[in-house]
């Protein structure tokens, strides 16, 4: 396990570390010194995304498994990563969802309890707004997620509050808007088979891996008739991490924080970014509305910047889509 003499120096369990984002968090929290055990099943996770730290493979559901690793020693802080991400999948599956993003968060917070964690930093999502109908998304705004995945997420929100309410644990929640990009080193990035995001999509279409994309409906209120997003770059979202622990550390009160930029792009401005930086004109046809997408979902930030004292400037879409498409590049080429 990675040890540092900085005073700084925590001791940090990371769940889910093995993946797209609690790996660019592993690679920042090493880089700051920090101890780290990830805890990972690396059932879409990958072993040689884990640049710092110990991995443990296991279930973060495994009780006695939790007991042994919590049991090694005074744990600084739980950041809880792991969990099942694919919303249509929630559709079809959703115990699949309760179980590992409900069930598994209730016995990791089961476990902190009986080690006597005090900070615990959760990976929640905008999903928890559901339909949002208001120009930007507040951290107040009604909470109605729409599928089992969001509805996963926000019951687990509520859990930790309970919990948290119950015993001496503070948190963080950070509700992530649309994550995007990948670690400029081009090491790090996302994965997993089947990808459903637009600017993944968007960077296999330029590349050939797939013949055409689909808009999912054009006729939205919006300036272009398609959908607006606010999408931020993983790097930021996980330098947002190491904010959230300082921010625990100097005593800070917990908190449910929107993690976006305050600014969205349509999908045809985010088509038009990626056939820039490839310089591909790939096709891309017109279908019709997905089920359940809002027209516009932006985050109302105001909260995040005060809670960090951040500014918070926000990584531009060119950057974004540049780093997804060298990093989606990588991936054909090491396939
Ligand atoms: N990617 C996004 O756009 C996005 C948006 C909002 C919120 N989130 C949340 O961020 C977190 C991380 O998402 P991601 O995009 O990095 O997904 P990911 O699938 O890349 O990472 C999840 C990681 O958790 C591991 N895992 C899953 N179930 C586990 C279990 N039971 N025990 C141990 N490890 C397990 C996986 O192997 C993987 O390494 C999730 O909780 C997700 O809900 C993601």
């Amino acid at each position: 396990m990675k040890t540092s003499s900085s005073s700084a120096s925590k001791r940090i369990l990371v769940t889910g570390g093995a993946g797209y984002i609690g790996s660019h968090v592993v690679k920042q929290l090493g880089e700051a010194g920090h101890a780290l055990t990830v805890l990972d099943n690396l059932s879409t996770g990958r072993r040689e995304a884990v640049l710092s730290g110990e991995l443990v493979v296991g279930n973060v559901g495994d009780a006695a498994m939790l007991d042994t690793v919590l049991g090694q020693g005074k744990f600084d802080a739980v950041m809880h990563f792991a969990g099942s991400i694919v919303v249509p999948e929630s559709v079809i599956d959703p115990i699949k969802y309760y179980a590992n993003n409900t069930g598994n968060t209730l016995q990791l917070l089961g476990a902190c309890v009986r080690h006597g964690v005090e900070r615990f930093i959760f990976s929640s999502t905008a999903a928890v707004y559901g339909m949002a109908d208001q120009a930007m998304v507040s951290e107040d705004d009604p909470l109605a997620p729409i599928n089992p995945y969001g509805a996963s997420k926000l019951m687990s929100e509520r859990m930790i509050a309970d919990v948290a309410a119950a015993h001496p644990l503070k948190y963080v929640i950070l509700r992530y808007f649309n994550v995007a990009g990948a670690e400029a080193e081009g090491r790090l990035g996302q994965s997993g088979a089947g990808a459903t995001h637009l600017i993944r999509v968007a960077c296999q279409t330029a590349l050939g891996m797939r013949p055409e994309m689909t808009i999912f409906g054009d006729d939205y209120a919006t300036p272009d008739g398609t959908c607006i997003r606010d999408y931020i770059h993983v790097e930021d979202l996980a330098r947002a991490h190491l904010e959230a622990l300082s921010y625990l550390q100097r005593g800070g009160d917990s908190a449910v924080l929107n993690f976006g930029y305050g600014r969205g792009y349509s999908v045809r401005e985010v088509i038009a970014a990626v056939k820039q930086a490839s310089g591909v004109d790939f096709a891309v046809r017109t279908g019709k509305r997905r089920a359940g997408d809002p027209a516009q979902l932006i985050a109302a930030n105001a909260r995040i910047k005060a809670a960090f004292g951040w500014q918070l400037r926000g990584t531009s879409l060119d950057e974004i889509t540049h780093s997804a498409l060298a990093w989606e590049k990588r991936l054909l080429e090491t396939a």
